[in-house]
């Protein structure tokens, strides 16, 4: 049996494997999902064994669409400040190896942002792609704001952002969020061929390349606080309530 309530971590010859498991919420991320990710990462960041990761969603529909709304929805004010998921998603940047994303079915919202602080992400035919907090009143304040513009451009992320399009595999892989698209069933092979690479090279080139790849990266000033302050407000606003509840609803009326 796992040890972990909401994870199943696998050890390969290399590498390890986190599958994030709660399929019937489409790999949704709740409480417990944060709490596992943080101890399986910090177990792993000590394996001597590794020189990487992949994470991937548990069944063929989602990879994560998203921070869990029944969760959201109870959040108020003084969560938002925790930034519970922005310190999650930094801890998966910091991971000192890298890190790959296998990406099949959905990847919104929180699922998405956990995409952005990987190193690589590697996509399958019916990988949906995209940041619809705005439906739901908030923002992407996971470390959206401020990964998804390095990576795909500024004008693009804006439009992702204002207008919640969900973009497909095909479009994702032109504009940069996918390093590649492969058949679903070729999603984890994929991923792994990476791993077996990396895991060819030396050590600390890739250890200390990956420290120096997050420093350029890294924003000159806390933006992660400013997201964080801005969906404190959002999380205490009537249209977040009213939005998220609908949500949920049209799910109980099933
Ligand atoms: N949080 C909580 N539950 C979620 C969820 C989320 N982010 N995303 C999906 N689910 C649940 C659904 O409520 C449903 O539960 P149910 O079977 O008990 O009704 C189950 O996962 C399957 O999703 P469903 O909506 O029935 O699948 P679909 O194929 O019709 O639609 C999506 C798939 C991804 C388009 C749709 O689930 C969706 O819009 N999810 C929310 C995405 C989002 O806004 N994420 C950002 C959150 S910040």
């Amino acid at each position: 049996m796992s040890k972990y309530k909401t994870l199943l971590v696998e050890k390969k010859e290399k590498w390890a494997e986190i599958i994030i498991n709660r399929p019937n919420v489409l790999n949704a991320i709740n409480d417990d999902v944060v709490a596992d990710l943080h101890a399986a990462l910090d177990e792993l960041k000590g394996d001597s064994g590794i020189m990487g990761l992949i994470i991937s969603g548990a069944g063929d529909k989602a990879f994560v669409a998203g921070a869990d709304i029944e969760a959201l929805l109870k959040r108020g004010r003084d969560d938002a400040l925790k930034g519970i998921n922005q310190k999650l998603f930094q801890k998966v940047e910091d991971f000192p190896w890298p890190v790959i994303a296998a990406i099949k079915g959905y990847a919104l919202g929180g699922g998405c942002e956990l995409t952005l602080a990987c190193d690589i992400r590697v996509g399958g035919k019916t990988t949906q792609m995209g940041q619809p907090e705005a439906r739901l009143g908030i923002i992407a304040a996971a470390g959206g704001t401020y990964r998804l513009p390095r990576i795909v451009g500024t004008g693009i992320a804006r439009e992702m952002f204002f207008t919640g399009k969900i973009i497909d595999a095909e479009e994702a892989y032109r504009i940069g969020l996918l390093n590649c698209v492969v058949e679903d069933d070729k999603v984890i092979g994929k991923a792994r061929e990476m791993m077996v690479k990396i895991s060819k090279m030396a050590p600390e080139a890739i250890r200390l390349g990956k420290k120096a790849l997050n420093k350029a990266a890294s924003p000159s000033h806390d933006h992660g606080k400013i997201e964080s302050e801005y969906q404190a407000i959002l999380f205490e606003s009537k249209d977040k309530k009213q939005r998220m509840t609908k949500f949920l609803e049209k799910k109980n009326k099933k």
